[in-house]
């Protein structure tokens, strides 16, 4: 059969309208709704302008546990983030990067659809500008940008889950900023006993009742119910680290009337998060206590840290502990903690 030049033609650009269309058809991703726990404000991250979908949260996971992110592939933010330890750094008072040591204690990652600004100092003002800060800090993840990104558009693997995601165009920082987002933003801790007790469904035994009583009248104003923080900056009579030498707030506005100030971390999952404070300075609920009780900021008796501490406990949410669909397909090796003589 012969067929003409103009009947070739017609035919290649009709297989490649096909090809296009199948493309732009095949690339439609599920929306997942965050929703919001009964009783708390709505989230405050604009979900319009990063819509979660099932897809987009799936690539987040993955690439929130893949070291291959880092310039050495030692390095994933779940190094830092472990989800055992409701995702802050365990046992360490300083988090592990690529170069070894940072200069602070990772805070935990639940609820962050809550929060304004991001870091101890607030120099975040959105999830998607503070994923770019551990890529690019050379004591985190040192990640060269073109770099990650060449990779990650030479990896098949992932060329299908950012287009399933995101559509099939060449891989870009913001739709990895956008993902890492979206798997972060899934990341709820709302269902512990603190949780069941205000909901009718369970009953604070007696300490954990009194020391609720206590925390109502004295710790309330920044640990507010129910994210258990405020966001706002305070100095808690906190010194100052003469080799970390940070100044909290007032490195990142300048301002001599911020300093030593940092943002009030929740309380939620607090039995889990040690070491505390920004520095991972304090290693027991007990030493934040007292620090607050001797510097004079809190007065508090023995008998109050006691049964503050056993309403802290009602705030482990176990559940979150055990959701697969927080947890990485394989366990997280931290290589970069070798032994546990050193900070
Ligand atoms: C080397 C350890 C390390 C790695 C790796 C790391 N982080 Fe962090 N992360 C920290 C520390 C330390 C802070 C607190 C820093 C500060 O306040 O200056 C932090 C803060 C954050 C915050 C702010 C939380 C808040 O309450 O303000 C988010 C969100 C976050 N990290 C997400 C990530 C993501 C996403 C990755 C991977 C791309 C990542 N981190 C990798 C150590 C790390
Ligand atoms: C004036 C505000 C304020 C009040 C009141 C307050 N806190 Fe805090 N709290 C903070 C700030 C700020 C930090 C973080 C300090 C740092 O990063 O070094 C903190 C840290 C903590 C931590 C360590 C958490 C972590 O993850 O590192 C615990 C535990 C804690 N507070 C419990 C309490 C209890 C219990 C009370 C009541 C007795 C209380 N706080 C009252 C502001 C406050």
């Amino acid at each position: 059969m012969k067929i003409s030049v103009a009947t070739t033609i017609t035919i290649v650009s009709f297989a490649a309208l096909c090809m296009g269309t199948t493309a732009i058809f095949s690339y439609k991703p599920t929306p997942i709704r965050l929703l919001t726990p009964k009783g708390w404000p709505e989230p405050v991250y604009k979900f319009s302008s990063n819509p979660l979908t099932k897809e987009g949260i799936a690539l987040g996971k993955k690439l929130f546990y893949d070291p291959a992110l880092s310039s050495d592939s030692s390095v994933s933010c779940a190094t830092c983030h472990e989800p055992a330890a409701a995702f802050t750094t365990y046992d360490h008072p300083l988090s592990h990067g690529v170069n070894n040591l940072t200069t602070r204690n990772a805070p935990s990652l639940f609820n962050v659809a809550w929060q304004k600004e991001l870091m101890y100092d607030g120099r975040a003002a959105s999830l998607e500008a503070q994923a770019l800060l551990p890529l690019h800090s050379i004591d985190e993840m040192d990640a060269n940008m073109p770099d990650l990104l060449q990779r990650l558009n030479n990896n098949p693997t992932y060329k299908k889950m950012f287009s399933a995601a995101f559509g099939p165009s060449k891989i870009t920082q913001d739709q990895l900023t956008r993902a890492l987002s979206q798997f972060q933003l899934t990341l709820v801790s709302a269902n512990s006993k603190y949780d069941k007790v205000m909901r009718g469904e369970a009953s604070f035994i007696l300490p954990e009742k009194l020391g609720y009583e206590i925390f109502e009248k004295k710790c309330v104003s920044c640990h507010t119910p129910p994210l258990f923080t405020n966001y706002s900056y305070q100095n808690t009579a906190i010194t100052r680290d003469p080799v970390l030498k940070d100044n909290g707030r007032e490195r990142f506005t300048g301002n001599s009337a911020d300093s030593l100030k940092f943002k009030v971390p929740s309380l939620r999952n607090v039995a889990l998060t040690f070491p505390y404070g920004h520095d991972g300075r304090y290693y027991s609920i007990l030493s934040v206590l007292t620090h607050y009780k001797t510097s004079g900021q809190i007065p508090l008796s023995n008998y109050e840290i006691g049964q503050l501490t056993a309403f802290l406990n009602t705030l482990t949410d176990s559940s979150v502990l055990t959701n697969p669909a927080f947890l990485p397909a394989q366990p997280v090796i931290n290589n970069k903690i070798p032994n546990h003589t050193h900070q």
